[in-house]
């Protein structure tokens, strides 16, 4: 047995899976999908073959050709709280296996939205977040992205519902009796009022890639390759065509700078607004937090990143969350590539001054465990989700810019050009991208200190602060405001989000109960519609105990689940001494939102809770 992820059970003398075939029946009642996959081996094996699971009711299974029986357990019998549990099958000479099983209620990828919490309060919803490592809680899967699959998706849904996945459609039609291959009996299947639709993934994918929403959806063309999918709420939908308007434009900057876009549709899906994320990247669809509609087209930026993705990620791969740097440090400057071309240095600049704060920032949140403030980490033993921050981002971010100031443009451009093209549709770790860079840029470990930079702890000496007229102007407000100066409104008139929250991420954590009173007697902070600005500023709120605000915190935790707006209102709650009002808000709080939030979300937050109450 030798692991080839700390995430995984998969064992690297096992051939990986390259095909799935999936037909999932979509019992709402119950929230949980009766499931048939057949898994297809890169070669045929005999012997004990792993897979991953977590949560699955498995009941069968069977050699594909003659439908026998083919011994199996589920290891351990109290699962692994970071792994799941391990679904081992004795193999003899096969290379097609098919399981049949039903995913639970509580599986940690798939959120169950009641009628009552959507928009139009009619139907259901269901959708997943698969990364870091919950697709094993909707299919059994090698699940690590060293394995890459294409798959074949039969979803069974009510006939007043619609699907979508990160795959192509290949249509909607009745359903057939005997396509299921014992995922439910023909009679439920083929029953009245449901509807099949089809998708196929022909490129193959890490399984975190892997995504469905089904809902009473409704779309917008706004592009040539690009719908924008949401909830069929046509002021949701209205509102979403203006703000991503200029999807296309993005993908061809992208094409220009990366090579060309692989995937053949860029589509987007606005979710609920209890999305954990901003944005995730699946690819052919990516799916969006509604919060990223703010009606200015900076919404765009979390688009841009997740675009990026397209190339770094989807097409090239960190081999095991250990590298999770190579997808998204490396994202992170090319979304900024893409966000300087559209829409003008300024904005680039601005936006890598609020990720040096962040950075700056989770520094000192991991001052205890400096494990996760190296790019390259060890995360044996630890769950991605709770180490979760923006040094993979940012601390990549600069060692990319590094590199660039060490070379120029121009040679960085052409790179990371050859780069994509050598690696796409590979699964690669920070060795190997490290020795492509050695090996085209002859020298440059002369230069640059490449170990100090993926090895060390912290932030490297040659790290840079950005620097642009505004940026500096901004950073310098929030300075004067510590002396107790304020500018007048008309001073800040045109200020954006991301001007603001530039300004409040620079200000001190915690200030004087009357200086938060003028703050937002002055600039309205509270009443923002953009929830970056919003939570910055009730999380300086929170810190200075200042009481009168905590109203909205609540309506604040209970309306929206995404973590990035989640984690550091708790965290301001419970984190230090003497706050026991805070705390016992914050349990009743959470108590009462949970049901709302995302499996992986209320993790998170009970994670956050048991750590500091
Ligand atoms: N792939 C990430 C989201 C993710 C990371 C999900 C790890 C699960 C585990 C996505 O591309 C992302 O980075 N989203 C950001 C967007 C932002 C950086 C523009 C987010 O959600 O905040
Ligand atoms: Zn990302």
């Amino acid at each position: 047995m030798a692991p080839i992820d700390p995430h995984s059970y998969a064992d690297s003398t096992h051939p990986l899976t390259t095909h799935i075939s999936l037909s999932l029946y979509f019992d709402f009642a119950s929230s949980t999908i009766l499931s048939s996959a057949v898994l297809s081996l890169a070669a045929p094996y005999s012997g004990s073959f792993t897979l991953d699971s977590r949560s699955l009711l498995i009941s069968d299974v069977l050699d594909l050709a003659t439908l026998t029986p083919l011994p199996f357990t589920l290891q351990p019998t109290s699962p692994d709280a970071i792994l799941g549990q391990s679904l081992t099958v004795t193999l003899s000479d096969h290379s097609q296996l098919l399981v049949i099983f039903k995913t639970a209620p509580s599986s940690s990828a798939l959120q169950w939205l009641s009628p009552a919490q959507t928009f139009n309060k009619s139907f259901p919803f269901v959708y997943t977040q698969c990364q870091a490592i919950h697709a094993r809680s909707v299919f059994p899967c090698q699940d690590t992205p060293a394995a890459r699959i294409k798959y074949a998706a039969k979803l069974n849904i009510p006939r007043y519902l619609s699907a979508v996945m990160g795959a192509k459609h290949v249509g909607r039609r009745d359903p057939v009796p005997g396509e299921c291959r014992d995922a439910c009996d023909d009679s439920l299947w083929c029953g009245e009022g449901r509807v099949v639709e089809e998708f196929v993934m022909e490129q193959p994918i890490p399984p975190y890639l892997f995504a469905f929403a089904v809902g009473e959806l409704g779309f917008r063309e706004v592009g040539p390759r690009t719908k924008i999918y949401s909830e069929a709420v046509p002021g949701v939908l209205d509102a979403a065509a203006r703000e991503f308007a200029g999807t296309e434009e993005m993908i061809k900057v992208g094409e220009g700078l990366f090579g060309p876009y692989e995937w053949e549709r860029f589509d987007l899906l606005v979710l609920p607004p209890s999305f954990p994320y901003g944005g995730m990247e699946n690819p052919r669809m990516v799916f969006l937090t509604p919060t990223v509609i703010k009606g200015d087209g900076t919404g765009a930026q979390v688009v841009a990143h997740e675009l990026a993705h397209s190339w770094t990620g989807n097409l090239i791969t960190n081999k095991t969350n250990d590298h999770f740097w190579l997808n998204e440090g490396i994202t992170t400057y090319a979304e900024r590539r893409i966000v300087e071309a559209v829409q003008g240095k300024e904005r680039a600049v601005l936006n890598i001054g609020i990720g040096w704060k962040l950075l700056v920032e989770d520094m000192e949140r991991f001052k205890d465990n400096m494990e996760f403030t190296k790019l390259k980490t060890n995360q044996q033993g630890v769950d991605p989700d709770d180490v979760y921050s923006r040094v993979p981002y940012e601390k990549g971010f600069q060692f990319l810019w590094r590199i660039e100031r060490q070379i120029g443009r121009p040679a960085f451009d052409e790179f990371l050009k050859n780069y994509i093209a050598t690696f796409k549709f590979q699964s690669i770790d920070t060795d190997i991208f490290l020795d492509f860079l050695k090996a085209n840029i002859p020298g440059i470990e002369n230069h640059i200190d490449l170990k100090v930079w993926t090895e060390g702890t912290g932030i490297p000496p040659d790290a840079m602060e950005p620097a642009s007229d505004i940026y500096t102007k901004i950073v310098s407000l929030a300075n004067e405001f510590k002396v107790g100066r304020m500018r007048n409104e008309d001073e800040v008139a045109d200020w954006g989000g991301q001007e603001w929250e530039l300004y409040l991420e620079n200000l001190p954590k915690s200030v004087e109960v009357s200086q938060v009173l003028a703050l937002d007697a002055r600039y309205k902070l509270s009443e923002s519609k953009d929830y970056e600005v919003k939570v910055a500023f009730l999380q300086l709120a929170i810190a200075s105990r200042c009481s009168k605000y905590y109203s909205e915190v609540e309506k604040t935790l209970k309306e929206v689940g995404r973590m990035q707006y989640l984690r550091p209102l708790y965290k301001a709650l419970v984190q230090g001494t003497g706050k026991e009002e805070e705390k016992i808000f914050a349990k009743r709080v959470f108590s009462e939102a949970c049901s709302c939030y995302h499996p992986i979300a209320q993790g998170v937050v009970e994670a956050i809770l048991i750590k500091y109450t």
